[in-house]
């Protein structure tokens, strides 16, 4: 990748930028979860939003709750710009939640049984499916729970 990439909190306006990001995408597309929807999850003061930033540009963002499963982390939400895929940025911010809260043992995510292309990046990682929900967000397709373990103690 040319430019650096520097992920950080949020700055004003740019929870705007992720929820048309997230709301543009697959697989939300199909999930039905509309602008106004993501945004709220983008502002919600429960989460945290990382936006990965190449050249002072926003290319991407992971939005992360402290405890939203199991009482671990849990990645909520990441996209990256169309124009920036499969060039390391959703690596990277992967690994930024890996690392933001430092004493975590575990993370975890759904993917959308559908969306084969974030499984194969997610196993990649050290990502291991654990479970999987039938017609959780929509009817015929399932969200899988992926895992990871951080730290063993
Ligand atoms: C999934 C996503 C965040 C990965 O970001 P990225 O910057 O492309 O990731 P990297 O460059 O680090 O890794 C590339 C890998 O991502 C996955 N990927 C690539 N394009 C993808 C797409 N359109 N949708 C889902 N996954 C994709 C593939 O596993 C790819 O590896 P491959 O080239 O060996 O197939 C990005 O593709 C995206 O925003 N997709 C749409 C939103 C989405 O599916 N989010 C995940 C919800 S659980």
């Amino acid at each position: 990748m040319a430019d650096v990439l520097e992920i950080a909190r949020a700055m004003p306006g740019d929870a705007e930028w992720c929820a048309r990001l997230m709301a543009g995408s697959e697989p939300w597309i199909t999930l039905g979860r509309g602008y106004q929807d993501c945004l709220a999850r983008c502002l919600h003061p429960e989460y945290d939003l990382l936006v990965a930033r190449a050249g002072g540009v926003p290319c991407g963002f992971v939005l992360l709750h402290p405890r939203g499963l199991a009482g671990s982390p849990y990645i909520a939400a990441i996209a990256v710009d169309p124009a920036w895929r499969g060039r390391g940025v959703g690596s990277a911010l992967v690994g930024a939640a890996e690392r933001f809260y430092p004493d975590a043992r575990h993370l975890f995510l759904l993917v959308s049984s559908f969306n084969r292309g974030a499984q194969r990046l997610y196993a990649r990682l050290g990502f291991r499916q654990v479970g999987e929900i039938p017609d959780y967000v929509i009817a015929g397709a399932s969200e899988l729970i992926f895992h990871k373990r951080l730290r063993s103690s």
